[in-house]
Order: structure tokens, then sequence, then C-alpha cells
């Protein structure tokens, strides 16, 4: 079993994540979050709200509507562009995406060639259906937007937004004269983006249903400059170039000042983002070594951009972006200005009328999910079960309380405890079973502490902790409980020289 098999093992057998409405038969790349799975989403989605809109003071967050109506995609040019290619098998009838089977295949990257050009390429190679070995169908372009009718009769056709950052251009001219912002400024969107993929697959990383965390960063363009550059510009970040795909290099490791330079990326504005992009995947526990950028190739770039860097991860099956990077330029708010006969433009303080240009780091939060659960994932085999090496950001729970048996009014300090910990953490109480084996569940979890209730605790007023990371334990007074597991959480403390070692 891969190690992501093994863990959608355990997501479903903890009730972490599974798939959607799976009492009727399975539809595939839609899945729901239980209790632990919402607990570790939303905190990743708390987290990143902390690390790139409240820790600036230009980036402003709203929360639009997901249908929307055809116009937006009609200047979008989701519409015409936002399309995959298809065959389908003419026995067994299944749909086939013809860009992933012809690399499946050949190992030939065809993004971006027409469909007449993808059915001669299916042609010479003899391609077959994967399923079946059936005859396959001419290619053609199948548009991934799910579509919709607003009102009882009809008629007015819209989609399930397939990103969340058309909400913020057609809201921008609002946005902007309320916040009464300034270039460079910031508009950020967390939520449900939906796109009818042919073949979901991997788990939650390609799925129909899913959340993005996107920021638009608006900029005049005769002014690109980031104030905050100089923070990040000695960051190193490593990136596979255009360059190095064509002749299949290694990827470089360079400074983000140096990739701006060297005109790897577009902008300062995007190397800033691109530098913070790479520090909180790994303050999220994804080691450097599965972290790349990619600039994508022409042929593969999406069409409102004018470049694309993509964060990828390292997973079982190779490389995939988490994180797009594109410099928009003004394509979306100047066709959103030609469509609706809207004023998109802002006057800036010298009195020019400017179209801002915008780049665009868009977070698929599933993938980084996804990413975080594969690279936090131990299997240990002296401990005789695997866990989450979760940081504590994220963690589902920070600590669990354990009574150490459940007579001698043990369990009734324990529920004391618990009750204490409970107003300023998330915890849990496990009275059942051996302690070995309720160190074993908190661990699976990712559970950063297990506070044990003991004899000692009656009359010394004392408990011991348990660290997730290392299983060393300390004794720490009840009264000093609160504040202990506060210091450690915030790194404030090592773990060994916040109680007394138990030998
Ligand atoms: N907004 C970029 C994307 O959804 O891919």
């Amino acid at each position: 079993m891969s190690k992501m098999e093994e863990i959608q093992k355990i997501c479903l057998n903890r009730g972490i994540i599974f798939p959607t409405a799976e009492i009727y038969s399975n539809i595939s790349g839609f899945y729901d979050y239980g209790p632990l799975g919402t607990s570790i989403k939303r905190k990743l989605i708390e987290y990143w709200r902390e690390f790139f809109v409240k820790s600036e003071d230009n980036i402003y967050e709203i929360d639009g509507c997901i249908v929307l109506p055809e116009k937006v995609f009609e200047a979008s040019g989701h519409l015409k562009s936002f399309v995959d290619p298809i065959a389908q098998c003419k026995k067994c009838k299944s749909i086939i995406r013809a860009d992933d089977l012809i690399f499946e295949k050949t190992g030939k990257f065809v993004e971006g060639k027409s469909p007449k050009e993808l059915t001669e390429i299916i042609q010479q190679n003899k391609i077959k259906c994967p399923t079946c070995g059936g005859e396959l169908s001419d290619v053609k372009m199948f548009n991934l937007m799910l579509k919709t009718e607003i009102s009882p009769v009809g008629g007015k056709t819209a989609y399930l937004r397939p990103e969340t950052a058309q909400n913020i251009f057609t809201s921008f001219p609002r946005i902007f004269r309320a916040t009464r912002a300034k270039l460079p400024f910031g508009i950020a969107q967390i939520g449900h983006s939906f796109r009818n993929e042919i073949s979901p697959r991997h788990f939650i990383v390609r799925v129909r249903e899913f959340n993005q965390t996107e920021i638009e960063m608006f900029y005049d363009p005769e002014h690109q400059e980031c104030p905050k550059f100089d923070k990040v510009k000695k960051n190193k970040i490593i990136i596979v170039t255009r360059e190095a795909q064509k002749k299949e290099s290694e990827p470089i490791k360079i400074t983000i000042e140096d990739a701006v330079k060297k005109k790897i990326i577009p902008n300062q504005w995007m190397a800033y983002l691109m530098a913070k992009e790479f520090e909180f995947y790994k303050s999220l526990g994804i080691p450097e070594e599965a972290l790349r950028f990619r600039h994508m190739l022409p042929e593969e770039t999406p069409h409102y951009s004018g470049g694309n860097i993509d964060l990828e991860i390292k997973f079982d099956f190779g490389w995939k972006e988490t994180i797009g990077n594109a410099y928009r330029t003004d394509h979306d708010l100047k066709n959103h200005m030609k469509l609706s006969g809207k004023d998109m433009t802002v006057l800036t303080d010298d009195g020019r009328k400017v179209m801002p240009h915008v780049v665009e780091p868009s977070f698929g939060v599933e993938r980084t999910l996804m990413g975080v659960f594969l690279h936090c994932f131990v299997e240990d085999k002296q401990r005789g079960w695997n866990w989450f090496k979760f940081p504590a950001k994220i963690a589902p729970y920070t600590a669990a309380v354990f009574p150490l048996v459940n007579k001698d009014k043990i369990p009734e300090k324990a529920e004391e405890v618990y009750e204490t910990l409970k107003k300023c953490f998330d915890v849990f109480y496990d009275d059942g079973g051996s302690i070995g084996r309720r160190y074993a569940r908190a661990d699976e979890i990712g559970t950063l502490f297990s506070v044990t209730i003991d004899y000692d605790s009656l009359d010394k007023k004392t408990c011991t902790i348990r660290d997730r990371d290392t299983t060393k334990q300390i004794i720490v007074k009840i009264d000093e409980l609160v504040s202990v597991l506060n210091k450690l959480v915030n790194g404030e403390i090592e773990f060994e020289k916040a109680g007394k070692l138990k030998q």
C-alpha cells in the first residue's frame, strides 16, 4: 500500500475525510469532512489568513457568491478557454482526458495542442481505451465549468465559479472605494470552487468541489516595486525554470532577489508572495526537498495569465501544483470593463487614470492539506503505530486528557482538568482501554500532548504530560498546566525544560 493509500485508509476509518453521499453510489471527486477533518481544514485556512492577510496592512478579505452569471465568464474568458480535451471509447463509452492518456502512453507533454492534433497523435500511436482496449473517438474540447439555471422558469444561465478570483474582479471598484485604498492593495477570498474534472483522482488532490484561498494583488503597472521586497529578497527558493524543463536539467536554488534580476520571476510582487509561500509550506512540515516552483511552459499557461509559476509538492505519484502564481496583468479588469461598461480604472495620486495590473497567488486548500498529511505522516515501527506530526497550528487537538484508572476519584480529577483545558485549547477526554492504546489513538490524529491524571494528581496536585514527537514525559503542577501548554504550543519553552523529566 502506498503512503497516500495508507493515509486515505486512516481518513476513512477515523471519519476524517470520506466520499460524499457514500451510502449511495460513489460520485467521484466529491469528499465530505468529518469532525477531525473539518477542524484541521479550518485551522489550515485560519493559519493562511493569519500568514497572508492579517500580517499585511493592505490586503482586504471578501466573501462572494459561488453562483455567478454567464457574463462574468464571458468576460473572463472561461466560457471559451476553460476547457480540457476529451475522447470517448466507442465500445465501453468511458470518457478519457486525452492529454493525460497521451502523456501516460508516450511520455509526451501535449498541453495546448488542438483537438485535431491530439486525435492524430492518438491514431499515430495506436492509443486505445485504457479500460477496455476499444477504439477512441476524435478528441473534442470540454468546458470544465458546472452550469446551472437561475429562476424557476430557467433561461438565466449561470455557473458555479471555477475560481474565487472573479468575485474579486467584479467587486473591485466598490471595494477600492469602500476601503479608500491606494495602489498597491490586495483583495483576498477564501471559498469553494467547482470544476467538472474529467478524471478526478489521487484522493483529495484532483476533485470537483474544492476550496481556494486567493489574493489578487493590484498595483500600478508604472510602479511595480513591492515595498516589503527587501524583507524577503535574501530568501532562497527552489525553481525549475523553463530552460531547465527544455533541457531536462535540475531545478536551481536561488535567492528571490536574483530570480527577479534574472527575470525568472516577472516582478517583485510575485517574488514577495512566492517567498512567503515557500516559508508557509515549510512551517506546515513539508520539507524543502518536497517543494519546488515550476515556471509553466507557454502552452500550459492559463488563458488569463501573462506567466504562471506554480508551487508544486512532491506526492507519491509525482509533483503536483498546489499553488498557482499568475501574472494576470489587466486581463480581467479590462475585459469586465469592456463587457459591463463600468469603469474599472483608478485615479492615482499623481492624477493618472490607471488600469491596475494583478498578481495572483491561488492556493488549493485540499491539495495543500494532502501535501501536509503526506509529509507529516510518520510510519513508526518502534511505536507500533503510525501517526501525524502535524504542526501546532493545524493539529486538531492540543491535548488529550486521560485518567490513569477509572476509580479512586481519578476520573473526577481528570474531568476537572479536562474542563479547565477545554476553555483554552482543543482537547478531548479518553478513558477507554490501556494507556498505550490511548496514546496510539491520540498520536494517530496528531494530538500534540497527552495529559495523564494519576494518584499523584490527588495528593501532590501534579500530572504527567507526554510529548507526541518524542514520547518523553514531564511532571508539572496541575495549576501550571494551562500556562505550560501555552508555552509549549507557542514554542516558547523546550519540552524537557517545561517540567520535571520522568525517567
Ligand atoms: N484563480 C486561478 C485558478 O483558479 O487556477
